[in-house]
């Protein structure tokens, strides 16, 4: 019995920044922003933390399946923004939602984040150690972000989706396939230096700014056009599947560029591709289940329906994920 998406939430901040907002801060313009990136806006969270994204989406998830919080066996938060370095933002999340009988950890691989807990999520259901998981995106990036950096603020923004997995009697739905990849040699090139137990915090690594992101663009760049688009293909290959074959391509939002030639390589016409960089910008392992939901909540996703999840993230990790859609 294979595992299945069955509901799926999302929630962004109300808070809007559009372009225009970093024009006057920084040296940079609204057409360089959406002419490298495909951003126009993005939305930041001004008062709470991670946990504070996840659980409205999260409670949407229960209310969709009609499920009360002590239904749900296992929580997995993906994100590089924990609330704390511990407990864990899946601890916290559980004692917001009063998920009395769950288990749950925090997954730390940046935008793959929610493919790996996809993954997990799904092999846990799979193996019948639980019956239904939450898999939950979420990054507050802006607690992370340099606001005098104009190569790292105008990408990011802060976002979560969560979907709830549990077993389906449908052989034709579910979780198919996946492939995952992970290379420790790009930790060079998008990384933050200090707040963890190899530089712990100290004036010193506060005063050098070490508690932001950092990312050498074009570097990752050319990792991420080659990773995605290649893990994409293999993915195809591997379970025989033709461009008739997929009604969506729904692949981490960092860059417009870097998602065209993904679509190219996978012989896919634009319309298969979702889109939302430009109303959102890059919330790490927030990407893909936003984009699912939106779909969803479009109508856009129907049963049965061939998709294909694909992410390039730090780490450097990557992947790709092919499931058959499987809510009415
Ligand atoms: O999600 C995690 C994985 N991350 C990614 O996949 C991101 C991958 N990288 C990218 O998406 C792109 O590299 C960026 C959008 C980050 C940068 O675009 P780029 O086309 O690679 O630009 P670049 O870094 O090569 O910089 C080109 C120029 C430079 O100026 P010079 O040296 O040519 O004078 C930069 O200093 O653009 C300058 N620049 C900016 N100009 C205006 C960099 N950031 C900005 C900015 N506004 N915000």
């Amino acid at each position: 019995m294979p595992a299945n998406i069955t509901a799926v939430a999302h929630f962004v901040p109300p808070d809007v920044f559009p372009n225009s907002y970093f024009e006057s801060r920084l040296d940079t313009s609204d057409e360089w922003i959406r002419t490298r990136t495909g951003i126009k806006e993005r939305r930041f969270l001004l008062e709470g933390a991670t946990s504070d994204l996840i659980v409205p989406a999260a409670k949407e998830c229960l209310e969709q399946r009609g499920l009360t919080p002590e239904d749900i066996d296992c929580v997995i938060v993906c994100t590089v923004t924990p609330d704390n370095m511990f407990p864990s933002t899946a601890a916290t999340v559980q004692r917001k939602l009063g998920l009395t009988k769950a288990w749950g950890f925090d997954l730390s691989a940046a935008c793959s984040g929610f493919l790996y807990g996809l993954m997990t999520g799904a092999a846990l259901v799979e193996s019948k150690q639980v019956r239904r998981v939450l898999v939950c995106g979420a990054d507050k990036m802006s607690s992370i972000l340099n606001p005098d950096d104009r190569s790292t603020f105008i990408l990011f923004g802060d976002g979560a989706g969560v979907v709830l997995i549990e077993h389906s009697e449908d052989n034709n739905i579910g979780i198919k396939d996946s492939i995952l990849k992970m290379d420790g040699k790009g930790g060079d090139f998008l990384y933050m230096k200090s707040g963890g137990s190899a530089n712990p915090p100290s004036h010193e690594t506060v005063d050098n700014k070490e508690h932001y992101a950092v990312q050498d663009g074009q570097t990752v760049f050319k990792s991420a056009v080659v990773g995605m688009a290649d893990v994409s293909a293999e993915i195809m290959e591997k379970n025989n599947l033709t461009a008739d074959d997929i009604t969506w391509l729904v692949p981490h939002q960092a860059n417009l560029r870097i998602i065209d030639a993904t679509a190219r390589r996978m012989g896919l016409s634009p319309d298969k591709v979702m889109i939302n960089i430009d109303r959102y910008g890059n919330t790490t392992a927030g990407t893909i289940p936003i984009c699912l939901s939106e779909l969803w909540q479009q109508g856009k996703l129907k049963y049965g329906d061939g998709v294909i999840l694909a992410s390039f993230g730090a780490g450097y990790t990557w992947g790709s994920i092919y499931l058959r859609w499987g809510m009415k």
